[in-house]
């Protein structure tokens, strides 16, 4: 593709960012007021994509028996072993009070997170086993009220943020909740959509993800009414300032639910944000799907976040050892950053309380990419294209990523950009061992007149770099040195 106008892209990148996206198309009375609340947070907004790199801890009582129950290994995600092994409440519930994970520290975790260049954490106070990590007035089903461990993770890790200087901010499983949310609206849901009744009777999806082995004796409106949403609004009340609430799993909610969900987050923290699995088109931004990157333009003029594993489960499973490795995780940084989305890569600590080395290792080699090349990373936005060069890839899912693995080689063709103001930074993953590339995007036009280049330099690098505008593109001599060994980052700096 051939760029001639470069001010020009920038601005109008700049325009549709700020243009009013396409959620809530329905302009119902909840629309309305959605609408209303939704345009109050363009700050947030753009703080959330100044800060576009976060860190998603899948922490619980799940954690402990790691995916093994009666010494088995259970199939699917860690934080799903009550579900896969349809685990009655009152069993799982004696799991839960052993819970003890002395090797916690909330600084070491914060600190770690800080260390990959991560600018907030999105901690997780009850996943759909329903267990909470925090001291709860709602119920004695937590962590404070049923184990030995005495004390309240979610609050230190709250004050450990605060003290690092890093973003807090909250999962919160609404609609699933094995342990005391009935039937998950499946019921309800049927009773209004006879279509899907029938299916039900051979499609099982139809009522995932509920607890129908052992469900709560307890409509889904009075789980909603007693614990989901007094839980909601006392984590609210209890953590002033948080970046973004991560509902999960809306399934068989209404529409007003949903909109009760997103303005009861208003009504305590107006400036918090809400991701779109609020469910219902109620959200500020939008997940494109677990360790899904959307294709280039799917996400239109909308804020988005792709949440990603480490391995491929969120909780902790001592036997999953498929690690991703650097050159992978900084594709996904570099992937998700070219198409303008935040990146919320998950941790999976241990029964103990601790990060997995693998983990940990993971973090130090993305933290020394980062404090090289995170200038590409935070504030900017996607260019007119994302990528040039023939390597390309399209992750779909975790599923897809477990069954198949990872297996492109990038070549040092390969490039990814952002822009910010002026600037255009243009990111390889692979060195090129002739030390000369050729980035064909910016291709002089016959015509057209030359791009006003300015200047040319290498993220981390203070050496000179040589350049010259061909009509073939923008040919540079890559300095001495390596600053990172996975790849380098070009700054295009274009004349005012
Ligand atoms: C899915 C899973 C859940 C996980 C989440 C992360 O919705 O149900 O276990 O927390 O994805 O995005």
């Amino acid at each position: 593709m051939i760029i001639s106008e470069f001010k020009k892209i920038v601005l109008a990148a700049l325009c549709i960012t700020i243009a009013s996206h396409a959620f809530s198309q329905n302009k119902d009375i909840q629309g309305k007021e959605w609408d209303k609340m939704h345009q109050s947070k363009k700050q947030a907004l753009q703080d959330f994509n100044e800060a576009k790199f976060g860190m998603f801890i899948h922490w619980g009582a799940y954690s402990m028996p790691a995916g093994i129950w009666n010494g088995e290994k259970i199939k699917g995600l860690g934080e799903w072993v009550m579900y896969h092994a349809r685990i009655p409440r009152e069993e799982y519930k004696k799991m839960c009070s052993r819970f003890n994970p002395v090797k916690f520290n909330a600084e070491e975790w914060v600190k770690a997170a800080k260390m990959a260049g991560m600018k907030y954490i999105v901690a997780m106070p009850k996943h759909h086993d329903g267990f909470a990590m925090y001291d709860s007035g709602v119920t004695d089903y937590d962590i404070m009220d049923m184990t030995s461990f005495g004390r309240d993770p979610m609050a230190e890790l709250y004050q450990a943020c605060k003290k690092y200087g890093i973003k807090f901010s909250i999962y919160y499983s609404h609609a699933t909740d094995w342990m005391d949310g009935g039937d998950a609206g499946v019921s309800d849901y049927l009773a209004t959509h006879p279509e899907e009744a029938k299916k039900s009777q051979t499609n099982h999806w139809v009522k995932w993800p509920a607890n129908l082995w052992d469900p709560a004796p307890v409509s889904f409106t009075e789980y909603l009414e007693k614990k989901s949403k007094p839980q909601m609004r006392e984590l609210l009340a209890k953590f002033p300032g948080m970046q973004e609430i991560w509902y999960d799993v809306p399934k068989n909610m209404t529409r007003e639910q949903s909109f009760e969900f997103y303005k009861l987050v208003y009504d305590i923290q107006p400036s918090c944000l809400i991701n779109s699995r609020v469910g219902n088109d109620f959200g500020d931004f939008w997940v494109p799907g677990d360790n899904k990157i959307p294709e280039s333009g799917e996400a239109k003029d909308l804020y988005w976040e792709t949440p990603g594993t480490l391995n491929n489960t969120w909780g902790y499973k001592s036997y999953d050892v498929d690690w991703k490795s650097t050159e992978e995780l900084i594709f996904w940084i570099t992937e998700i950053t070219s198409k303008g989305g935040n990146y919320l890569l998950n941790v999976g600590p241990t029964g103990e309380g601790v990060f997995p080395q693998e983990s940990l290792q993971q973090l130090k080699e993305i933290g020394d990419w980062m404090s090289v090349n995170g200038e590409s990373v935070y504030g900017t936005k996607k260019w007119e294209i994302n990528h040039e060069g023939p390597t390309s890839l399209s992750v779909k899912s975790t599923e897809d990523r477990a069954k198949n693995g990872f297996t492109k080689e990038f070549s040092p063709e390969d490039f990814w950009f952002s822009a910010k103001d002026n600037v255009l930074y243009v990111t390889a993953l692979k060195w090129p061992e002739s030390k000369k590339v050729l980035v064909k995007s910016l291709a002089v036009v016959p015509g057209a007149g030359p791009l006003k280049i300015q200047s040319v330099k290498m993220l981390g690098s203070t050496q000179k770099v040589s350049w010259e505008m061909t009509p073939d593109g923008l040919q540079v001599s890559l300095p001495e040195g390596k600053p990172n060994p996975n790849g380098f980052v070009l700054k295009v700096t274009f004349k005012k």
